[in-house]
Parts: structure tokens; sequence; C-alpha cells
């Protein structure tokens, strides 16, 4: 039983049933002072005061054998929903950094060799537990941040044997965390480098062995594809969104990072996220507005590329589209781990109020993986994932940038400080 906590951020349902946040509703946290979280069995029971969770009478008889946490009036929000990351890679890439430093942009450095190419290679060759180890110390220092819901993504093995492999070290990374792992099969993030000039056979192996295999042993939920220049074209995203709906598994995707792309054929679909987002086409947007597809917007990937544009998140606000925000931590254009620091990027550089980066953070992020039902508010009934956050004021969430200031997380029920 959390008690005391100073503002305490629920960001419950306007009304049963509620889907993702559009417009003005990312800015209602459903804020309670001084209030109090009773959770059970990794579940959340009750919220409220304080005053009115010591006067329950429940509460007074079990008092002796509740584990009683005195949150001395800080902030406790649901647990981040990291809902897009790519933690199975084993080498940061210093070479690309440098070379970006130097001028060259992301598309160059790729063309030269390095790139998501260069991280294949060191994947293909790692042993499955060695990946593992990878993804749990990310998972770790994730939910040191204030994370207790992470998306990842297979797509630095591109082979059917390497993409299996990266998904089985997220599912055994996944049992030594307390947190939530959703996985995802990325096969199509590039054309590897044996199929470069017939992308064409590469796709029909994602369709055909990599999706039924994956759907068959149940190692993820999502397909993803990097639909873009120097990716894959719009036409075998589809290909591979028709064979990801045949094997039942839901589909999501990187759009418009680097080029515009028409998002309005892709929505029959229903895809759970469209990420990125940096180039959006107007007529689009009303299409979107329409739909119950979260666009996922990842501004550590634009402040590690050294962009001045980021992603038009007032224009996607505005026009009722519903949007997360997620950190994309991967190796070559977002190696961060913070969900916080996205937070503040999204405020300084995308012109989101703290409330709206909350609420894209935790409640919308729930929706983007479609686990709006379990994750990212504090209601009763829901997951008892909560982060505590040494600070008096939300807003001092995204504020003080670059540091942590998360306490101790709880991760369906599970603590987990930072010491
Ligand atoms: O989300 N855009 C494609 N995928 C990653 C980058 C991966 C990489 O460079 O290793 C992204 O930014
Ligand atoms: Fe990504």
């Amino acid at each position: 039983m959390l008690i005391n906590i100073g503002q305490l951020l629920t960001l419950r349902a306007a009304f049963p049933g509620a889907g993702p946040r559009r417009g003005s509703e990312l800015n209602e946290l459903g804020i309670i002072k001084d209030g109090a979280v009773l959770c059970l069995d990794g579940k959340i029971v009750s919220v409220g005061a304080t005053k009115d969770a010591l006067r329950d009478s429940w509460v007074k008889q079990n008092r002796r054998s509740l584990v009683e946490v005195d949150c001395a009036n800080k902030v406790v929000l649901p647990g981040f929903v990291d809902s897009h990351t790519h933690p199975v890679f084993v080498n940061p890439r210093l070479v690309d950094f440098e070379k970006r430093i130097e001028g060259l942009s992301y598309e160059d450095i790729a063309a030269a060799g390095g790139g998501i190419r260069s991280s294949v290679e060191t994947v293909r060759k790692t042993p499955k537990a060695a990946l593992a180890a990878k993804v749990t110390t990310a998972l770790k220092q994730m939910a040191a941040f204030g994370t207790t819901t992470v998306e990842a993504k297979s797509g630095y093995g591109l082979s059917v044997v390497s993409e299996i492999k990266s998904l089985e070290a997220i599912r055994d990374a996944a049992l030594n965390w307390p947190g939530t792992l959703v996985a995802t099969l990325l096969g199509a993030h590039v054309v590897p480098k044996e199929f470069q000039g017939c992308s064409q056979k590469y796709v029909e192996i994602v369709c055909k062995e990599m999706i039924p295999l994956v759907a068959k042993r149940k190692l993820a939920q999502f397909v993803d594809v990097f639909c873009d220049q120097g990716a894959f074209t719009a036409g075998e995203t589809q290909q591979i969104f028709v064979a990801a709906e045949k094997s039942g598994l839901s589909v999501r995707a990187h759009m418009g990072q680097l080029s515009e792309i028409r998002i309005s054929q892709f929505l029959r679909f229903n895809p759970a996220s469209l990420d990125h987002m940096d180039h959006v086409n107007e007529g689009d947007i009303s299409q979107l507005a329409k739909s119950n597809t979260v666009c996922t917007l990842l501004p550590g990937a634009n402040y590690f590329l050294g962009l001045n544009e980021y992603p038009n998140a007032r224009r996607l606000i505005d026009g009722g589209v519903p949007v997360a925000l997620a950190t994309d931590y991967n190796p070559g254009t977002s190696p961060t781990l913070s969900m916080p620091m996205a937070m503040s990027l999204a405020c300084t550089h995308m012109k989101m109020s703290p409330a709206e980066a909350v609420a894209a953070a935790t409640v919308n992020g729930a929706w983007a993986l479609r686990l709006g039902d379990r994750k990212g508010s504090i209601e009763p009934g829901k997951d008892a994932d909560l982060a505590m956050f040494d600070v008096e004021d939300y807003r001092e969430i995204p504020y003080w940038f670059g540091g942590n200031h998360c306490a101790v997380t709880w991760l369906n029920g599970v603590v987990a400080s930072r010491a």
C-alpha cells in the first residue's frame, strides 16, 4: 500500500471503454493529491486519498500484514510503456556516431557499410544466451527509469535462424524480468547484404518462412516493417502485412522517418501503431484521426541524429490523432533507455505539454501495444505497474533532463529500486 503520495497521476479513463487519448484528453492526468494505492497479487485494488485508504475497514483489519510505503509527498504515476525498442544488439555503433559528427547522413553511413547491417554481423555470430543477457541488462535499466512494459523487436538477425534466435533471446530475457515484455518480429528491417538487389526474394522469406514460424512458435505478437527509402517499399510492406494477417499476427510499422509515404493505404490492416512519422501527408491526418492506430513519436532518434526537424506532434494532436512516445532504444539512432528523456525532448522540441508527454508515455503507449485495458493507468483491476519519482510536481519529470529521478518502480507488483 502506497500512501502519502503528493501527486498521484491516475490517468484514469474518462468513461468505461475509452480508447487511446486524443486532443485535449491528453492533458487529463486524473491527479489525486495526497493519494494512496492498494495493490494485491500484482493488481491494483483501490485508488484514492490517503485519509480514505487509512479509514477503510479492510485496511484497518489487515494493516499489519500490508507492506506500507510512505511516499513522503513524492509523485507516483503509471509505469511507462516503452512501446518501441530494438534491444537485441551487441555493440554500440561508435564509428557511425563519429562519421555523423563529421557530417555524413544516416543514409550515407548505411550505404558505406555502417548502419543496421553492421549490427547484423555481430548478432548473427553471438549466441542466444549472450543476446538475452544484453536484453536483460537493458530491461533492468529501463525499469530504473520508471518503465514497466516494453515492446522489444528483433531486426538485427535478418535470416530465419537469427531472427528466431533474437526473438528467443527476448523471450528468455522476459523470464528474468518482472515487467511485461511484448515481442515484435522486425525481419523486414533492411534487406540483408546477401539479398541486395533482389529484395523480393528476401520479402518472400519473411512472408513464407519467418512469419509463419514465429506465429506457430508464438515468439511474437506483432510484425513490424521499416517502410522507407533504403528499406522496404509500400508494396513490399503490404505483402508482409498480408502474410502477418494470414498468420494471425498484428502489425505495426516504421513509417515516414526519412521520407513521406501515404499512410491511408495501410489502415485497412488496422496497424496498432505507426512509428516515427516525421513526414506525414496532410491528407492522412484526418484518416488517422478516425482510426485507433496510434502514432508513436520517437524524438530520441531526431536528437541523436542531430536533426533540426522533429515530428509535428502539435499537428497530429490538434488533428485528433492519438500519439504515444517511446525511446526507440537502438544502437544506430537512439541509444537511450530513458522515457523521461523522450518526454523531455517531446516538450522542448515538439511543444507537447508535460501532461501530454505523460499521457503519451503511459496510457497511449499501452494502446499502441493493444494493452490499454491492462496497462497505462492506475485504476482498480489494472496491473500494478507504478513508478515513484523523487519530485514534488510531475512536470519535473521532463524538466530535469539527462538525470534520473525515478526512485522506485513496481512491475506487476514486484518492486525494483534504483540502488
Ligand atoms: O527506429 N528506422 C529504422 N530502425 C531504427 C534504426 C535502427 C538502426 O539504425 O540500427 C530506428 O530508428
Ligand atoms: Fe525503430
